[in-house]
């Protein structure tokens, strides 16, 4: 259904709380205050350090353009800070956009969404709340998630009524900012009119109702959910053919733009890489795999996992074809790691693609030396270690001591390239195709390989220059 109002009606001096102001809450909320200078946006995190973050001239989150929002509207209608209890007491409308990781114990480990922060949401805002508030969940939750907290919420107190929508975040790390300010669609699921007319109202600020959809709260969490499913798809199905295509002497970015030129089919996320990374794309999938189980349905579920598994197989053989190309051996080597982050434009280093070849080439005892233009070293080092972690989270010594003495975090890509056997390229980041070839040819043993792991070099200026270059999808 799309909503046929043309009218703008808002309640005056309304009031918005955000749950969790992380990469989704601290973007939405921002774009939500700017374009909306009447309405009060509480923005609340448990997290003192990044609520600081947020109320000072260093983000927690990197995105293009997200200074400019907020700066325009902290401090007008845009706060932040860790008073949970009185923002969403205060609110009308109360956003849930916390994490809802993949569990990692108990039934469903390793597949399906851990609940358990949207629950005590759901618990804490019964316990303050009076009156009528509409409850939203911003966070990407499996389908019927929004009747637990609809029961959560009515049986825990007497004092308030609720209305609970569903309103997945569609918004692309890296991009956020132009996708919140023009998306593609707004999805808000919900059984009121009343409710979600609220909800669209606010959007409609900015957002033209043709592209405000609404649905019923299933439909509207499932959609997430296959939106997520069939992105990741398209990036592993163009890297199977990527190996294909090493095999067989194809191009694969040849045979995507070929492909890519069929309006059936059309020419995004087909660029073959070292794979996807992200908080959202893999347990998104796995809790869809999950689901799917859950309803008994084995060939559906097992179908969708091939996603995750094509995903871990890309990583897997660019490291190996690392190892392989440098003799075989990469122990004691220098190896120039540019980008962590999961893709470029964001610091947000969830699931990246990075942290698994890291892995890999420091089991095989590589000496890396990394550079990532946002992403600090204590992440970096975080990342590594956890890598190593068993199921209960401990790392070994013997771990902890390889991060300790084979990894060394660089502030440039020519120091981290300075004496190195090699380099591998695991973010698209700009910079890295204007890099000057002469410097790093000049500072870096021979032959000096070069492993793109996101085709952004020009291979022939590379090759003519003498550099060794290896890039997925050609052979
Ligand atoms: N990151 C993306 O690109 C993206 C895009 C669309 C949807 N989503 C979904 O949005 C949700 C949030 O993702 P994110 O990337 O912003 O996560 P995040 O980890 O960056 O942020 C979540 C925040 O919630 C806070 N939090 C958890 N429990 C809390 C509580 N009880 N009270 C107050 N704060 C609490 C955490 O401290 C954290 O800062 C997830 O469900 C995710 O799947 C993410």
């Amino acid at each position: 259904m799309v909503l046929a109002s043309t009218e703008n009606k808002i309640k005056k001096d309304l009031k918005i709380c955000c749950i969790g102001a992380g990469y989704v809450g601290g973007p939405t909320m921002a774009m939500i205050a700017k374009q909306c200078p009447d309405i009060h946006v509480h923005v609340v995190d448990l997290n003192q350090e990044r609520i600081n973050r947020w109320n000072s001239h260093d983000l927690p989150v990197y995105e293009p353009g997200l200074d400019e929002v907020v700066r325009e509207a902290r401090g007008r209608n845009l706060r932040f800070s860790t008073q949970v209890d009185q923002a969403i007491a205060e609110s009308d409308i109360v956003f849930i956009a916390v994490n809802t990781p993949t569990k990692s114990f108990g039934v469903g480990a390793g597949r399906a969404a851990n609940l358990e922060f949207v629950e005590k949401c759901a618990r804490q805002i019964a316990a303050v709340s009076k009156g009528h508030k509409i409850i939203v969940e911003k966070s990407t939750l499996p389908v019927r998630t929004a009747e637990a907290v609809k029961r959560i919420l009515l049986n825990s107190t007497k004092e308030a009524t609720f209305d609970v929508l569903s309103n997945p975040e569609f918004l692309a790390e890296g991009t956020a900012v132009a996708d919140l300010l023009n998306p593609d669609r707004i999805l808000i699921g919900g059984e009121s009119d009343e409710a979600v007319e609220t909800l669209a109202s606010v959007y409609s600020r900015w957002v033209s109702r043709d592209r405000i959809l609404t649905t019923n709260l299933w439909s509207s969490e499932l959609s997430k959910l296959t939106a997520n499913a069939f992105l990741a798809q398209r990036v592993s199905s163009i890297n199977a053919i990527s190996a294909l295509c090493e095999a067989t002497g194809a191009d694969v970015d040849e045979v995507a733009r070929a492909i890519g030129t069929d309006s059936r089919i059309g020419p995004k996320f087909l660029k073959s890489s070292v794979g996807f990374g992200g908080s959202c794309f893999q347990k998104d999938i796995l809790n869809l795999v999950y689901l799917c189980e859950h309803f008994g349905l084995k060939e559906v579920a097992h179908y969708w996992e091939q996603v995750v598994v094509m995903n871990d197989y890309q990583k897997r053989r660019f490291s190996e074809r690392i190892v392989r190309t440098m003799f075989n051996t990469v122990s004691d080597k220098k190896i120039a790691v540019l980008g962590f982050a999961f893709k470029k434009d964001t610091n947000d280093t969830r699931e990246s693609a990075a942290i698994h070849v890291c892995r890999s080439l420091l089991d095989e005892r590589a000496k890396l030396r990394i550079y990532d233009p946002r992403v600090p070293e204590e992440q970096i080092r975080a990342e590594l270690l956890a890598s190593f972690a068993d199921p209960m989270g401990s790392v070994s010594e013997k771990h902890k001591q390889l991060v300790a003495s084979n990894v060394t975090v660089l502030p440039s890509a020519y120091e981290a390239a300075n004496q190195s056997h090699g380099i591998a390229i695991l973010t698209e980041w700009d910079e890295f195709k204007t890099l000057d070839r002469t410097r790093l040819l000049e500072s870096m043993l021979r032959p000096a390989f070069v492993f793109d792991g996101r085709s952004v070099l020009n291979r022939e200026d590379w090759r003519n220059d003498g550099f060794e270059v290896h890039t997925i999808g050609k052979s």
